[in-house]
């Protein structure tokens, strides 16, 4: 009980949320009221986000977005759900940002949004502590043409803020070699990459990932755990994923924590780190994965210091930020 206490009220190093996807069903709700837009139908009676599996909650998803107009209505979901992760002890946190949700891959309007999302950042770090950096985020069902109007948005406002580049959405449609171009122009910024992959798709998508993206980091990565060799190669290669295992078990990736790979990446030597993915719409937050998985998996204190370590070491901030938050 004690311990437990002491596990779930530790410092956390956060690496994948989407940044839309933190805000909460009430926060969208207000806009929505405001806007006067009706998108009631994405909510169940109880105020939650209501869909029915992975496919269906991308268009949740979207419908949710697509309240967030200006600059400064991002600026207000940045201060909201910073607050929420910093009660959750979330001292460094990095979130997908995409330039198809801020601008529509305009790099003028895209730096105008950005602008209003770091101002915001800046006053939370002061306001709650909490340290935020944003990877810039092309949406892999909205295909090659938009990814690549992602990533110049992203080389434009490379450094400081924007520390990496990234892919989410439907891992199902195309292949990560599509996104190439997208990647090595982000990588050329100077950018740190990850992508989704092997979330849904099995062990093949995670090996095309490092091999076709040369990314250092994997959103997911979790069904490499049927593929020996491949675990062993991202041990070797020192890649780190982002294990998110709230966000799979509700979405049926896997049907019970326990049943969650998690355990076996770590007894394979690869990298994990711990997030919540898009917390409100899996009904879940830092502390109660901390809870979870104490509790599955019989962790104790030096495991999550050691998943926490692992999250600085992996971070893609600079040195002067690593070493502030450790
Ligand atoms: N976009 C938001 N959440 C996502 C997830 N879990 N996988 C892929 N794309 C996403
Ligand atoms: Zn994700």
């Amino acid at each position: 009980e004690e311990e437990l206490h002491h596990i779930v009220h530790l410092p956390k190093v956060e690496l994948h949320t989407h940044f839309e996807g933190m805000a909460p069903p009430a926060f969208i709700r207000g806009l929505a009221k405001e806007k006067k837009v009706d998108i009631s139908k994405i909510f169940r009676p109880d105020g939650s986000y209501d869909y029915r599996d992975f496919w269906h909650f991308l268009e949740v998803y979207e419908a949710a977005t697509s309240v967030l107009k200006k600059p400064e209505d991002f600026a207000r979901l940045c201060t909201a759900v910073l607050e929420k992760s910093a009660e959750n002890d979330v001292v460094y946190q990095e979130t997908f940002i995409s330039p198809d949700f801020c601008g529509g891959g305009d790099v003028g309007a895209w730096k105008e949004y950005l602008h209003a999302i770091e101002d915001a950042a800046t006053a939370a770090e002061r306001d709650f502590g909490i340290t935020l950096r944003g990877i810039v985020t092309c949406i892999r069902h909205n295909g090659p043409d938009q990814a690549r109007a992602a990533a110049r948005c992203a080389a434009e406002t490379a450094g400081g803020f924007i520390t990496g580049f990234g892919m989410g959405g439907d891992e199902k449609q195309g292949k990560q070699r599509d996104f190439a171009w997208a990647f090595d122009c982000a990588r050329e910024a100077g950018l740190q990459l990850t992508t989704h992959a092997g979330e849904w798709n099995g062990p093949q998508e995670v090996r095309d990932a490092v091999e076709d993206l040369g990314v250092s980091r994997i959103g997911h990565g979790v069904n490499a755990y049927t593929d020996i060799a491949l675990l062993e190669m991202l041990a070797e290669q020192d890649i780190t994923l982002e294990v998110c295992p709230g966000s799979n078990v509700f979405l049926g990736v896997f049907p019970a924590l326990k049943d969650h790979p998690i355990q076996k990446l770590r007894d394979r030597g690869v990298n994990v780190t711990i997030s919540t993915d898009d917390p409100p719409f899996f009904h879940t937050t830092m502390r109660q994965e901390y809870a979870a998985l104490a509790k599955t998996f019989g962790w104790g204190e030096e495991v999550f210091r050691e998943l926490n370590a692992t999250a600085i070491g992996a971070a893609f901030c600079d040195k002067a930020t690593r070493e502030a938050i450790t």
